[in-house]
């Protein structure tokens, strides 16, 4: 109309986001799209708790409506719930933090992480990350226009970060150590013994470490969590993610927080501002009522959850092709299934049309995870079993090329 040159391949896409290489998004995405179109289908996608959140969780929640605590809140997060995770820090690892200065609320851990990197990583800085890794770490840091570096992890190695691996590919451009135990795909966890080595290359490097806990809570075996900010000199240098979706079943409430450094937590205040501008008061009182109530509802979960882990490594290593590591945390198992000689995205979509059972591919956390498919134990035993029975038999009598 106004006589202008119309490209059709014109888009309205800017620069920055066009630079976030979302290869692992659309993998999944392909995923969850053919499972939408696949009727019957199980699915070992899913990353949440199939619990239901624990009652004395959802009463604080109602109770706060009742009183009418509908209003905006601090940007940081109302006093109380900043208390509660500084009480927590310091009862946990044995850190003292300033609820004033250290700690943020945050509508789930991946708002954390996304004002961590924003605030504290800048164009063409790197930023060190384990791969495969979970999937909002390398968005994140190309967001801030920053480069993330994989770590390669390896199966014959339980999917070790490595430190002398780590050491080798820091630069003068490094930043940022990303560290997630127990991890997503993996679910495996970092030794004290490695912890306490990458504490001292981040010293060394003078290196920012950003450690995502979401998980902290689901581990088995007698494994205790640790967390490198309780390693003497790492406060200063560290900025802890927490999340309640996994722990207390919480999902779809959005309620996690951040733990940093006061050379940067309030700064992140500015990012936040202008994104939500506050997390919600009534989630953060029940978020302050799951950390002060009873935590056998915790125990419990963790429980169901190693049943479900004990069943479904030993099917899946009796089932041909597959190789299969037994996690230490987290709900997800991640197999090795070279023998198969596929590509984990065919796998997968193989899966899907022949199993009617929905994982995602090992590709989708980076290069290393080719020949992994990852499957969430975030379901019922009787619904794992049925999957298993039903891969098994695809694989029995159907070719995978
Ligand atoms: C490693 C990891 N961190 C963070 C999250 C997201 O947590 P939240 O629901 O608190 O944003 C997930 C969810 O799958 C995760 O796997």
């Amino acid at each position: 109309m106004l006589g202008l040159d119309v490209n059709k391949d014109r888009t309205w896409i800017s620069q920055r986001l066009n630079n976030v290489l979302s290869l692992n998004s659309m993998v999944a995405a392909r995923i969850r799209e053919l499972a939408l179109k696949t009727e019957g289908v199980i699915k070992l996608t899913s990353g949440e708790p199939n619990f239901q959140t624990p009652n004395h969780i959802v009463d604080a929640a109602k109770r706060a409506l009742d009183e009418g605590d509908i209003f905006y809140t601090p940007t940081s997060g109302i006093p109380e719930f900043r208390r509660a995770i500084a009480e927590k820090v310091a009862r946990e690892h044995g850190v003292e933090v300033d609820s004033d200065n250290n700690i943020l609320a945050t509508p789930g851990a991946i708002e954390g992480i996304f004002l961590a990197i924003m605030g504290a990583v800048n164009p063409g800085d790197e930023v060190l990350i384990p791969d495969p890794c979970y999937v909002v770490y390398p968005s994140c840091i190309q967001f801030a226009g920053g480069s993330p570096i994989p770590i390669p992890l390896s199966a014959d190695d339980d999917f070790r970060l490595n430190p002398v691996e780590l050491e080798q590919r820091i630069t003068p451009s490094s930043r940022m150590i990303v560290l997630n135990s127990p991890s997503n795909p993996t679910g495996m966890i970092i030794t004290d013994h490695d912890l306490k080595a990458i504490a001292e290359i981040a010293e060394k490097h003078d290196l920012l470490v950003l450690t995502d806990e979401a998980y902290e809570k689901i581990v088995y075996d007698g494994v205790k969590h640790k967390s490198i900010l309780s390693i003497s000199g790492m406060k200063e240098r560290t900025i802890l993610i927490g999340s309640f979706s996994k722990t207390y079943a919480m999902t779809g409430w959005r309620i996690g927080y951040l733990v940093g450094p006061e050379t940067l937590v309030p700064a992140l205040k500015k990012i936040q501002s202008v994104i939500v501008l506050c997390t919600n008061g009534i989630v953060q009182k029940a978020a302050v009522a799951a950390l002060a109530g009873p935590q056998n509802c915790v125990t419990e979960m963790v429980d169901e959850y190693d049943r479900r882990r004990r069943f479904i490594v030993q099917r899946l290593n009796d089932i041909a092709g597959f190789s299969c590591p037994t996690p230490k945390g987290a709900f997800y198992v991640f197999p090795d299934v070279t023998e198969l000689k596929v590509g984990s995205l065919k796998l997968a979509e193989f899966l899907l049309r022949k199993a009617k059972v929905a994982v995602y591919p090992g590709i989708a956390y980076g290069q290393p995870g080719e020949h992994n498919i990852r499957l969430s134990y975030a379901a019922s035993l009787s619904d794992i079993k049925t999957a298993l029975d039903r891969i098994e038999t695809a694989l029995e009598h159907n070719t995978l090329d």
